[in-house]
């Protein structure tokens, strides 16, 4: 089975691994960088890959990035992007929270002519209450805001036929997660691929990790 995948932030780590594991499927893969002119391995991948420039908090680019799919069908859509460090609350808050959401509302009538109607966001174990407290390190709270607007705006994605889950993927081995991480890309990434593949209407607003398993909001 192969269709359209659009992953944004996949010029390296988890949405590269993405990017390459659907091209060696055979996919029709769109992938964003920041750096389109300097696109690294993302550039090497081959088979049919487009690449678009975007920087996920210009509201601009993210238009253009939505006009790209006008008339057209977009089967998965995946947002990978996200910062762990080295930017302000702010910008975090920017980057993690609301980026992801501006990507889904203007790719959302891509994604309603596609026929898997498929929407798979990055998110964190750090953005978990648990049951507990609201995280509030920059990091886990921006991730529990996404955690929390998905949970407000999914209900609504799925009234449309729409399958959407966000996705723990591990402590992994990535720029982010560091070489002493416990998971490999490839584990995680193939992990979650297998529970992509299989996404079903009915598991659509669940937080799971890339094995698959329920996570605790
Ligand atoms: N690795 C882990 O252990 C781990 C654990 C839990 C959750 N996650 C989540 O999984 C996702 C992927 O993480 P990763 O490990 O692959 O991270 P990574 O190796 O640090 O890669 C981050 C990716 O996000 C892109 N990005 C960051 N800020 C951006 C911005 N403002 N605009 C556009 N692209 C931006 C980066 O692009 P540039 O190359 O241009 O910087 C890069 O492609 C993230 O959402 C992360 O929070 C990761």
């Amino acid at each position: 089975m192969t269709g359209s995948v659009l992953i944004i932030g996949a010029s390296r780590g988890i949405g590269l691994r993405f990017a390459e594991t659907y091209a060696a499927d055979g996919w029709e893969v769109h992938a964003t960088t920041r750096t389109p002119d300097n696109p690294g391995a993302l550039g090497d991948i081959a088979g049919d890959v487009s690449i678009y420039e975007l920087e996920v908090c210009n509201l601009g680019q993210i238009a253009a990035l939505g006009d790209v799919f006008e008339g057209r069908g977009l089967d998965v859509l995946i947002h990978s992007a996200g910062v762990l460090r080295g930017v302000s609350r702010d910008e975090m808050r920017a980057i993690n929270a609301d980026a992801p959401l501006d990507v889904v509302d203007a790719l959302m009538p891509a994604v309603l002519r596609g026929k898997d109607r498929k929407i798979v966001i990055l998110t964190s174990q750090m953005g978990a209450r648990n049951g507990g407290r609201t995280p509030s390190a920059d990091y886990g709270a921006s991730k529990c805001l996404l955690n929390d607007r998905f949970r407000d705006l999914e209900p609504h994605w799925r009234t449309q036929g729409v399958r959407a889950v966000v996705f723990h993927p591990g402590w992994v081995a990535t720029d982010m997660g560091g070489a002493g991480a416990s998971v490999s890309v490839d584990e995680s990434v193939s992990g979650m691929r297998q529970v992509i593949d299989g996404l079903e209407l009915r598991d659509s607003g669940r937080f799971l990790t890339w094995k698959g398993t329920e996570h605790p909001w």
